[in-house]
């Protein structure tokens, strides 16, 4: 395998900023040195994800996820730490030397030439639209009411037939292996090159950046054994799970909104009809990595699934998504339409737009679904509803949304406000008084680790100081506080490598630290840089952190002594008592003077 040299490694990670490179992913907000955020490798509704300037270092308290920005790009691209150095040097646009990766160079090439025949492939579908052979097409945008401006928008074509394609391609100087990766064509067993859409209405698929990466095609007769749409197979360029159609039109619209809906057609007529801010998943259920797209180009999105597609399911695991996402996510309900596309072209789009601003949140839809489980004007019925409720409601955290839910449903299903409220009083008595019960063991836990947290951080202090200040702290901390003092494994290994180094300065020390391949290792190292421990002045604190440290094994030595002269006193000569008698004097009148 190949390997680069560390001089390029580091040309890499300076040319891509973390933050700027988290934040491509993460909406971050600053707070002292740091940037803090939503994690996005676990679910969790208040920031703990931070990301230090400084150091060029993030780091989850939440999931302990951590490290510097190749790790950040392999963890979440979910790629190998070589392809996340790959990715970043092409961001930074900062070439890898051919020999030291022909295939990178040889797949950068071939993905560049797939991009200029997906280009050419276009303009051929395209021009083709407009000719008279196409009359068959031109009726069908015409049936389906798509004006002119938004066929040259989404550069929708008409493909041709049998291999007309392909020799087309052919004439621009394609090689078979750059046409056929792109999946627009196939050989087939008699080694004929055939193109796979034919005579079919084409949209192509564009990235968020607006390069064409696949084709979606419909078919425009009533043949029931055809499929409706085919699309192109995932390859080099394209990945429909990363991807979502109209997006790169969408990013450009002023609205915080992005309205998702399912089917090319659905995007494209309400683009037509002044909804800038569509895009429709390509025929996946929607994922993670669309979610953090979503949530990257907007603040709320609005699920407008059709009306009898999706089933609840699909729309909840959308919503939960999204949410986990951070997104405000809101779901359309559209009754007389079948989808969006009809619902536009039969009520208009005013009645539309009144839709996406009723949409109804996560919470209101679970309570929708529920309602449907019940006939309220059965009174057991009733009772079970509201119980359900209120288990719904426990969910949200926040007080104030929880009344302003409690008001809607009072309305909506016409059950008395004090009903919900007693309910939910109710509940959060039975959670309290679980509480209690809990309340003993789970103070005594935390106590105990409130100790362990002090001494955690006088450790993490320890190997920060050494780290960051390496020239100032070394010399006073190794003569003053040892191995045998530390309690925490990776503190140990931390501060043992440190002290085996023969590293002269701070930026040869983070290297060193950074060099130890044990994740964990390094997702502790990566919260002791970001975090902030608010030392003036180094003098003082490492001083402090030795008296700290005297003093507790002056206590510890003391309780040693005691012990022995307790239990063990018969076994000692009266020298042996005295020696440790006058040895304890003087501790204890150390101890008191330290007070
Ligand atoms: N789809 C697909 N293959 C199919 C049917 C659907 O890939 N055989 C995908 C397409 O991306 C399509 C989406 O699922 O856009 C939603 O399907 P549908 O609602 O049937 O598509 P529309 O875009 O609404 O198409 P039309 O209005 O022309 O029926
Ligand atoms: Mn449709």
């Amino acid at each position: 395998m190949v390997q680069y040299t560390d001089e390029l490694k580091e040309e890499i990670r300076s040319a891509n900023d973390i933050v700027d490179v988290i934040s491509q992913y993460v909406s971050l907000k600053r707070s002292g040195r740091n940037f803090f955020g939503l994690c996005p490798f676990h679910k969790e509704k208040s920031p703990s994800f931070s990301v230090s300037v400084d150091r060029q270092y993030f780091h989850c308290f939440g999931c302990h996820k951590g490290g510097d920005v190749f790790t950040f790009v392999s963890e979440i691209e979910k790629v190998s730490f070589k392809e996340a150095l790959e990715l970043l040097a092409e961001r930074a646009k900062i070439s890898l030397p051919v020999s030291e990766n022909a295939d990178f160079n040889k797949k950068q090439y071939l993905k560049d030439r797939m991009f200029k025949v997906n280009a050419e492939t276009t303009l051929f579908y395209h021009e083709r639209l407009y000719k008279p052979l196409a009359k068959i097409a031109q009726d069908y945008v015409k049936q389906r009411k798509l004006d002119n401006n938004t066929l040259k928008a989404f550069k929708i074509g008409y493909s041709g037939e049998y291999n007309e394609l392909y020799k087309y391609l052919k004439s621009k100087n394609f090689k078979d292996e750059e046409i056929l990766s792109t999946g627009l064509v196939n050989k087939n067993d008699n080694g004929e090159y055939i193109d796979r859409f034919r005579k079919r209405l084409m949209f192509p698929i564009m990235d968020v950046s607006g390069r064409v990466i696949a084709f979606g095609g419909r078919k425009l007769d009533n043949n029931e054994k055809m499929a409706k749409y085919i699309n192109s197979n995932e390859n080099l360029v394209y990945s429909k799970k990363k991807n979502l159609f109209a997006l790169n039109l969408a990013k450009q619209s002023d609205s915080k909104k992005i309205i998702l809906v399912e089917g090319y057609m659905d995007a494209i007529s309400l683009y037509q009809r002044g909804f800038n801010n569509v895009v429709a998943s390509l025929g996946t259920a929607l994922t993670e990595e669309q979610g953090r797209l979503l949530r990257r180009y907007s603040e709320q999105v609005i699920l407008s699934y059709d009306s009898d597609g999706a089933g609840q399911e699909a729309i909840m695991r959308g919503l939960s998504i999204l949410e986990n996402q951070g997104c405000d996510a809101r779901v359309l309900q559209m009754d007389g339409a079948k989808d969006p596309d009809e619902y536009v072209i039969k009520y208009g789009s005013g009645r539309f737009k009144l839709l996406v601003e009723n949409a109804i949140s996560l919470v209101e839809f679970k309570i929708k679904m529920l309602k449907n489980k019940y006939n309220l004007e059965n009174a057991n019925d009733k009772i079970r509803f509201l119980k359900e409720i209120t288990k719904i409601l426990s969910d949200v955290d926040n007080k104030i949304e929880r009344e302003i839910y409690i008001d809607k449903i009072s309305e909506q299903y016409n059950i008395s406000k004090e009903a919900i409220y007693a309910e939910v009083n109710k509940e959060a008595y039975v959670s309290k008084n679980t509480e209690k019960i809990l309340i003993s063991p789970i103070q005594r836990k935390e106590k105990k680790e409130e100790i362990n947290q002090t001494i955690v951080k006088r450790e993490n202090m320890i190997i920060y100081l050494l780290i960051n200040h390496f020239k100032e702290a070394y010399e006073k901390i190794v003569t003053n506080i040892f191995i045998e003092d530390f309690k925490l494994e990776a503190n140990k290994l931390l501060f043992e490598t440190i002290l085996n180094s023969s590293a002269e300065d701070s930026d040869k020390i983070l290297q060193i630290v950074s060099n130890i391949e044990n994740p964990e290792i390094q997702s502790h190292v990566s919260e002791i840089l970001v975090t902030d421990y608010e030392i003036n002045s180094i003098d003082k604190c490492i001083e402090d952190l030795v008296n700290t440290y005297n003093k507790e094994r002056l206590v510890n030595r003391k309780i040693e002594i005691i012990q022995t002269l307790d239990s063990g006193s018969a076994s000692l000569t009266k020298e042996e008592i005295a020696k440790l008698e006058q040895e304890l004097s003087s501790i204890i009148v150390e101890l008191a003077k330290r007070k």
